[in-house]
């Protein structure tokens, strides 16, 4: 695998993301003082491979016996984490070098108000002797107490520069051949600023040892904003269940974001020249200002999707 044969093993490795470089940089020369950290930003972006490079630097050679990894909302619970975290520092004598032991708390805006609560007790109490790193999508769905302990990392979508670049060194380390331009461009296209999915595709679009535009268009299938203007054409026909099924395939299982989904909905309405356009865009625009408070996104989707299908059903 690409993405973590590439995974960068120190901050200067890692892609833009500056501000945070340059914060981290100043945070890890005093170890002692270290905060608990939020980092919070798009699906990859670099959140976990900062929490991991974080935890070797403070940690050093003993990072993994110190660094305890748990995914808030898959784990059953808070519970679960107080559990984990207490029995986690008991276990194992204080060491030299070790300053504290740290937690790293993936998808932390997934877990409920009251856990997040517990949690910040959790915090508390084990403050000597842990820090914390809050990994989430949208801060917004992190109550303000948590917030407020922790200093926030904010990770920007990556720039097409800075992933084309990203992309063109790799591509000349495993060697491939004819990587042109154009096969870049559209990788970036599909992705959108999630290296992750940018690396992986690159990786099945390279199968065969070469690069181009066309083996990266035949793994990609149609292109992602064809594919939302699918989902879109089924809502607007009133064929609500079928489009809400198709939206969650692109979110979850091709990993489209939230917003390059209202922003490709947007498009397609404006190219579709449908009826009642007027009040299909004012949808898609309040939508748009709900995602952008941090409502759960899945959930707006689908209440928008709802709506532009009872558009369809009155035109009938
Ligand atoms: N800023 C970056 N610089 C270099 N590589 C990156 C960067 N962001 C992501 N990657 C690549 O993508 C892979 C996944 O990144 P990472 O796990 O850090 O994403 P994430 O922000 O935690 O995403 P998610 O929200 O989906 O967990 C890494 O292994 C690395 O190859
Ligand atoms: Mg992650």
């Amino acid at each position: 695998m690409w993405v973590e044969k590439y995974r960068p093993e120190k901050l200067s490795e890692l892609v833009d993301q500056e501000t945070i470089k340059q914060r981290l940089k100043l945070m890890l020369e005093r170890k002692a003082e270290l905060p608990h950290l939020l980092l919070a930003g798009p699906p990859g972006s670099g959140k976990t491979t900062t929490a991991l490079i974080v935890s070797k630097q403070i940690l050093g050679e003993y990072w993994r016996d110190y660094t305890l990894s748990l995914n808030a909302s898959d784990e059953r619970g808070i519970d679960i984490v107080r559990e984990r975290v207490k029995k986690f520092a008991r276990f194992a004598d204080r060491r030299e070098g070790v300053p504290y032991r740290m937690v790293i708390l993936d998808e932390c805006d997934e877990m409920t108000k009251d856990a997040q609560t517990a949690l910040r007790r959790i915090m508390e109490e084990t403050a000597t002797f842990t820090r914390f790193m809050l990994l989430c999508n949208y801060s917004t769905g992190i109550i303000e107490p948590l917030q407020s302990r922790c200093a926030i990392l904010r990770f920007q979508r990556l720039g097409e520069a800075a992933v084309v670049a990203h992309l063109r060194s790799i591509a000349k380390r495993e060697a491939l051949k004819s990587s042109d331009e154009a096969a870049f461009g559209a990788v970036f296209e599909a992705t959108q600023g999630d290296l992750r999915q940018a690396i992986n595709l690159l990786q099945a679009a390279s199968a065969s040892g070469e690069l181009t535009e066309e083996s990266v268009n035949s793994v990609t299938g149609a292109s992602v904003k064809s594919r939302v203007a699918g989902v879109i054409k089924l809502a607007v026909e009133g064929n609500f269940e079928a489009s809400r099924v198709k939206m969650l395939e692109l979110t979850r299982v091709y990993g489209i974001p939230e917003r390059d989904f209202l922003r490709f909905a947007n498009e397609a309405v404006g190219e579709m020249k449908i009826d009642g356009m007027a009040k299909a865009v004012a949808i898609l625009a309040e939508y748009d200002y709900r995602l952008v408070q941090g409502a759960q996104p899945e959930l707006q989707l689908t209440a928008m999707l709802a709506q532009l299908s009872l558009l369809g059903r009155k035109g009938e």
